[in-house]
């Protein structure tokens, strides 16, 4: 295990470690948080009741309520920061609203993310819905610190964006979104203006001729800007789109050529992406144990892992694969990476940080499966949890690619 010291270059957490042993309860904890020791249960015992299923609400010894957060290593605190929060701030319970494709827009001060497709219907696309952050301040003032309701309005989008499964940007003023097809129609790579009319533009939406399987997430290369997504079978699983024709892989696309290259093979079933700061490794999240998103069918011994990479500098290519993390809750989803470099990695408990070291740092413990999530800003961390939308409020952000 990397020692805090090691971790961080942070004057707080240096004065911590003076008085802390590592493994040791942390002296005070910041509101709605628990300090979950390993060594509390690395024993269970013969008797004890253990977890058969990975797609359970998680692991939550203590039971606390939630949404709360879990520190299972004290290096936790520095990206909690001393005043943290946690809310819920819309919510359906009948319909999961908020799934996947989280982009802000800090002009606006807006989000937009997506909801869950209609598994089976091949007539109608899932809807794309924004909120407003200054509502939820708003709301979250004047409740003085219990759940809110903010407002979540649905877009109109022309039909050429369809099943919007994964959102980055702004990109050149627009949303970047990408989709999984419907019906016979092809997954594809738009871009959406995030002011009505709600314009749109498809950059691609065939590889030489062929169709992608089902667009499922997309993050800039910091420092090149071409567009990386990943592309897998979820829209068969959902019996959205027909069986897929080509394997599972992330592509490199250049939007101002729109030359496309794929530049990873052999994950079972990639998913998330997310890119250090310096643009020189990427992580990307197989989520191979989630074979439909029910999680009925799932195959627990496939891969629930965050794989690690560099980012070879001249081809692009995603080189020299190792292990990130193995995820103890469903499978790992949407991945963003923080501006110290921890990784944040929707799962089927909330959200779980980890150092480029491989630490579990902590868990956004909300016990629903979360599909991803996006910084507001410095600071503000937005959790698309299907019936939920949470806001944590704590000290940490990611890059921001605005004006690329
Ligand atoms: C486990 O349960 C059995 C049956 O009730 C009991 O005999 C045994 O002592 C328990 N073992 C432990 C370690 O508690
Ligand atoms: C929040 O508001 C939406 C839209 O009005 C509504 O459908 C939903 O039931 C509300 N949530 C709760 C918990 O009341
Ligand atoms: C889709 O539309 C077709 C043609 O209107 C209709 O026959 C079919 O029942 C619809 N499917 C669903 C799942 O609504
Ligand atoms: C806000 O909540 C705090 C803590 O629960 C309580 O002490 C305070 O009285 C509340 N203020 C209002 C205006 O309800
Ligand atoms: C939307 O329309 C405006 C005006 O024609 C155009 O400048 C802009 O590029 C369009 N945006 C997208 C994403 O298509």
């Amino acid at each position: 295990m990397l020692s805090f010291s090691q971790r961080t270059s942070s004057a707080t957490i240096l004065v911590f470690v003076v008085g802390v042993a590592q493994g040791a309860a942390p002296p005070s904890l910041p509101p709605q948080s628990v300090f979950i020791d390993p060594l509390s249960f690395a024993v269970l015992g013969q008797n004890a009741t253990f977890r058969d299923s990975a797609f359970d609400s998680g692991f939550n010894p203590s039971s606390t309520p939630t949404p709360f957060f879990q520190i299972l290593d004290a290096g936790f605190l520095d990206i909690l920061g001393p005043e943290p929060s946690f809310h819920e701030i819309a919510s359906n319970p009948d319909f999961g609203f908020a799934n996947e494709a989280p982009v802000y827009v800090p002009d606006t001060d807006e989000i937009f993310f997506s909801g869950s497709p209609f598994p089976g219907n091949t007539n109608v696309s899932n809807q794309v819905n924004r909120v407003s952050m200054s509502e939820v301040e708003d709301a979250l003032r004047a409740s003085n610190g219990s759940a809110v309701n903010v407002t979540v309005t649905p877009i109109n989008l022309p039909s050429t964006v369809l099943s919007t499964n994964g959102g980055t940007g702004p990109f050149r003023g627009s949303l970047l979104f990408v989709g999984d097809g419907l019906g016979a129609r092809p997954p594809a790579v738009t871009l959406v203006n995030p002011r009505p009319p709600h314009n749109a533009t498809v950059l691609l939406d065939n590889y030489f001729g062929r169709q992608f399987n089902s667009l499922n997430d997309v993050k800039i290369h910091p420092t090149s800007g071409k567009i990386f997504f990943s592309d897998v079978s979820y829209g068969f699983a959902l019996n959205i789109r027909p069986a897929p024709l080509m394997p599972n892989q992330v592509y490199r696309f250049d939007p101002d050529t729109r030359v496309v290259q794929m530049v990873l093979d052999g994950l079972v079933r990639p998913n998330g992406i997310a890119f250090t700061q310096d643009g020189r490794m990427a992580y990307v999240s197989d989520s191979g144990s989630l074979q439909d998103l029910s999680g009925t069918t799932a195959l627990q011994t496939q891969p629930a892992t965050i794989y690690a990479f560099d980012i070879d500098p001249v081809t692009e290519r995603f080189i020299n694969r190792r292990v990130l993390a193995y995820i103890d809750a469903g499978v790992p989803d949407g991945l963003q990476v923080d501006t110290n470099g921890n990784i944040y990695a929707a799962t089927g408990d909330g959200v779980q940080v980890w150092t480029p070291a491989g630490t579990l740092l902590g868990k956004f413990f909300v016990g629903m499966r979360t599909a991803n999530m996006v910084f507001a800003g410095f600071g503000r961390l937005v959790l698309l949890s299907e019936t939920r939308l949470f806001l944590a409020r704590v000290n940490a952000g990611n890059v921001n690619l605005e004006g690329r």
